[in-house]
């Protein structure tokens, strides 16, 4: 069993640079398989979600090179298989197949995809979309089929922006005859990442970013390239732990646009920084205002930063809130915070943090992705040593994170035990 060690409280100068996103990449995978040719992907993330992304691109009979943050499609020879139990409940986005499927081959079958259990988690949204394309979806067991005579281009609004609803209709309409519309889409720049590589590719898609994508069929998507973005939850990560430990901490290669909310909230709290173009040089200050924070779909303050920005609440002289509004069960970090020592009261999704209170290093969990974030943060600031089990859920998303923050003075280095 693999465990993180982080022994506490060293400040930390240098650079780190930022990868390209997971959210992007997870998507820009599965998009590939719609062209009939080759598609490269820079700036990729070598993840473990990346890496079961390949596996089920594979499984179909795609060839896949990877070197170096480049990723090289090649859809010439693709088959439609079911993608199998073992590969789809890997990660949540397995689940981009099951629209990629659809738009290429008109049939999708695919088992019930993982990720991290941060609550209920359905997917209605996307079915809805598939079925108004014209296409019929079973569950049988734990499988979805999806098939459809022909795709035919809708009105499809959606009752919540959902990011991957919004994708995987993206993905199932580019090749349906006639033009989709999507209302109330969602606006994250992870969208408009998906939907640039699919105009590369040849598609007619406008509107990405804003909450209505209009989507204008067409009958071939040949090769196409794409830069993944930078990814804004590993930025927003490492600048809040730059708000907690930096000495003058250069965070490098983000999209200042893209963690907006973020860096509003951190001003508010006093912390100052200097903003380039693609750069932050962030140094903690002495104290820290409390302040409330709401999780909101983009542009508002990301869900996935909610956790890790819990740590530095506890540090903030006061009371501060942090409501989650998009999962029912974010405050999965909560309880090993207070063994740390934190006061911090839960009432449903709403999180009352009463600080300044110093946290001591022990061991702790890991609950999901970013509450394991939340883990890092909290052990880089407590006195003494911090353990973290159940790493997994973090290697999925952050790329090299060990290497990236030794190289600016953390103590930190996996362990197996
Ligand atoms: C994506 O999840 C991300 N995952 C999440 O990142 C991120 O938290 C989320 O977007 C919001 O930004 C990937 O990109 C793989 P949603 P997704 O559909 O697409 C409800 C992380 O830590 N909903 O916008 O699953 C749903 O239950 C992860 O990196 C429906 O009710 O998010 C949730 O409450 C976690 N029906 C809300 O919408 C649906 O059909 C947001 O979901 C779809 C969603």
């Amino acid at each position: 069993m693999k465990q993180l060690v982080i022994e506490g409280q060293h400040k930390l100068s240098g650079e780190i640079k930022i990868s390209g996103a997971k959210n992007s990449v997870v998507a820009l995978i599965p998009a590939a398989i719609l062209s009939d040719d080759e598609v490269k992907l820079y700036n990729v993330p070598n993840i473990s979600d990346t890496k079961a992304l390949i596996d089920i691109i594979e499984l179909l009979n795609g060839k896949v090179t990877y070197d170096d943050e480049v990723m090289i499609i090649n859809s010439q020879n693709i088959e439609n298989k079911v993608v199998p139990e073992n590969l789809s409940k890997k990660l949540r986005a397995s689940y981009y197949f099951m629209g990629a499927l659809l738009g290429k081959f008109h049939y999708a079958e695919i088992y019930f995809p993982g990720g991290c259990n941060i609550g209920s988690r359905p997917i209605d949204l996307h079915i809805n979309g598939f079925k108004k394309l014209g296409a019929e979806v079973y569950i049988e067991g734990n499988k979805y089929i999806i098939k459809a005579d022909k795709l035919k281009g809708a009105r499809i609004y959606l009752d919540f922006a959902s990011v991957g609803a919004t994708i995987n209709i993206m993905l199932a309409a580019v090749k349906a005859e006639g033009t989709t519309y999507i209302s109330n889409a969602a606006k994250e720049p992870e969208i408009v990442n998906v939907a640039t590589l699919l105009n590369n590719m040849g598609a007619r898609v406008s509107g990405a970013g804003t909450n209505e994508i209009k989507i204008e069929g067409v009958s071939k998507l040949s090769s196409g390239v794409i830069d993944v973005i930078p990814d804004r939850i590993e930025a927003g990560t490492y600048t809040i732990i730059g708000a907690l430990l930096g000495q003058d901490l250069k965070i490098s290669g983000i999209i200042e646009d893209h963690i907006d909310a973020l860096l509003s909230k951190l001003r508010e709290m006093g912390v100052n920084m200097y903003i380039d173009k693609n750069s932050i040089i962030i140094s903690s200050p002495h104290e820290f205002k409390p302040i409330n924070i709401k999780t909101l779909v983009f542009p508002g303050f990301a869900t996935d930063l909610g956790q890790p920005m819990s740590v530095l609440l506890t540090q903030a002289d006061g009371i501060s809130i942090f409501e989650e509004t998009i999962y029912e069960n974010r405050m999965g970090h909560v309880k090993y915070l207070q063994k740390m020592g934190a006061n911090i009261k839960v009432n449903d999704r709403t999180a009352i943090i009463i600080g300044k209170t110093p946290l001591k290093g022990t061991e702790v969990s890991a609950t999901d992705l970013r509450a394991g974030a939340a883990m890092v943060v909290a052990g880089l600031i407590a006195e003494g040593k911090t353990t973290i089990n159940d790493i997994e859920h973090i290697l999925r998303g952050y790329e090299k994170i060990v290497e990236k923050l030794q190289n600016v003075g953390a103590k930190i280095e996996v362990i197996e035990s």
